[in-house]
């Protein structure tokens, strides 16, 4: 169903859950937090924002429109011969054929079937097997909805219009833009899989364990002392205008000092980190956007202080982007577009300790776990525990939050200058520093 349909009410009724001291979901809780159809809870809140719907030049002025899902709708983005980027519902309002076939004109797009031409504003302009007099302009209007390009990536947002927020330049303001790296991948599960990999601060010295020499081939040393050796991680969360803050401490292999993780989850599907990749300054941005429920859009933006190399571009595409894809498989990771069972796992290498997964790449690792725990991963039979702090509190924020904007509360993040202070660092310090008073910076 694209769009809120007309009358729907704001916001649709949200289950009062108690999920205080709550450690393992309900399938009726684990439905919320997965659920993203237009008139679902988690769905009318991720329409409160912008959300990065395409790599900007993956779509050519007056060229073919790229069908896309999106939050469950099945839409077409399209560039507009004047190089207008614009995104609307697939289906033709006269009788359905896919837009991704339309002829890309000057005004809108004009479906092949019976030539209706579709304003980028979702305004039938034109009918002409009609006689002249019908004019289906201000009868109805194709959900259609306002685009904006920043980062190499096109944004839309696809709510209501008076709850519209303000487009989020604090992202990109600080960055030139051949100083950010956009790339996204398509992945075959429901987006909070996703979310949660980035959360869960216990995976790091098992899944991606490789010893010191593959560490040194991958140009990843410097990530040894952070957090391969460390495997039992601490963490500690807590909440903020925008969402939540998370401190992972990983203590260095001589017990001297520790690193800490400062890695804000912010609404409704982001996370930051410094990144030093290469020794060179930055910051890394991930967003998980729900194509479907039982799939997702992964993001990975790199933000650098200095200008970047072929050298770095490369390294990136193979350790913390999504350079690798393929195009011609909805842009899902290449290693996975052969057969896609047991993800290459390469049974001498983990037999030689040099390797716990077997699995090559940290991309991949994070893929193949995310992929073998089914399109929508049945929370009702996890047994969490202590480690998994910082995913227990982001499914009870994201629960407490629908339940805030079901009774009228803004979403949070999307007032002007809520964004303020949001603190993102990877911080060297004695091994006892306070994880509370780090989180609540
Ligand atoms: S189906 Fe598109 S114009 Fe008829
Ligand atoms: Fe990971």
């Amino acid at each position: 169903m694209p769009g809120a349909a007309p009358g729907a009410p704001a916001f649709p009724p949200v289950p009062r859950i108690d999920c205080e001291g709550a450690l393992m979901l309900t399938a009726e809780q684990n439905g919320l937090l997965t659920q993203t159809d237009a008139g679902t809870p988690m769905g009318e809140l991720m329409r409160r924002y912008w959300i990065p719907i395409t790599i900007a030049d993956r779509i050519v002025a007056g060229g073919a429109p790229l069908p896309i899902k999106i939050l469950g709708e099945a839409l077409v983005v399209f560039r507009s011969p004047s190089g207008e980027a614009g995104l609307m519902a697939e289906s033709c309002p006269h009788r359905n054929a896919s837009l991704a076939l339309a002829r890309n004109e000057d005004c809108g797009l004009r479906c092949l079937y019976h030539a209706w031409l579709v304003a980028p504003d979702g305004r039938v302009l034109e009918t002409p097997p009609e006689p002249p007099e019908v004019n289906l302009s201000d009868k109805f209007k194709h959900p259609a909805y306002p685009c904006r390009e920043a980062g190499g990536i096109v944004w839309a947002y696809l709510g209501r219009e008076e709850a519209m927020p303000e487009f989020p330049e604090w992202i990109f303001e600080p960055y030139d833009d051949d100083k950010i790296y956009a790339t996204n991948a398509f992945q075959d599960c429901n987006w909070l899989q996703g979310l949660e990999g980035d959360l869960d601060a216990q995976h790091g010295p098992y899944l991606h364990y490789t010893d010191d020499e593959a560490h040194t081939q991958d140009g990843l040393q410097n990530r040894a002392n952070e957090y391969i050796h460390d495997q039992r991680p601490k963490v500690a969360a807590a909440r903020r205008p925008w969402g939540l803050q998370t401190v992972f401490r990983y203590l260095h292999k001589d017990g001297k000092a520790a690193t800490y993780w400062i890695h804000p989850f912010v609404m409704p599907f982001f996370t930051f980190f410094e990144s030093n990749l290469l020794d060179t300054e930055g910051a890394l941005m991930h967003a998980w956007v729900p194509a479907t429920d039982e799939s997702h859009w992964v993001w990975s933006v790199l933000f650098s202080e200095s200008a970047m190399t072929d050298d770095y571009l490369e390294f990136v595409d193979r350790t913390r982007g999504y350079g690798m894809t393929d195009p011609a498989n909805n842009w899902r990771v290449t290693a996975f577009t052969g057969e896609g069972v047991g993800y290459e796992q390469d049974r001498a290498l983990m037999a030689s300790g040099r390797s716990f997964s077997g699995i090559e790449g940290i991309l991949q690792q994070d893929l193949a776990i995310q992929y073998s725990m089914g399109p929508v991963s049945d929370r009702t039979r996890e047994h969490l525990t202590s480690g998994d702090i910082a995913i227990v509190q982001v499914r009870k924020y994201l629960l407490d939050t629908l339940a805030a904007v079901g009774d009228g509360e803004p979403a949070p993040g999307t007032k002007p200058g809520s964004q303020e202070g949001i603190v993102f660092e990877a911080l060297t310090a004695e091994p006892d520093a306070s994880m509370r008073e780090l989180a609540a910076r």
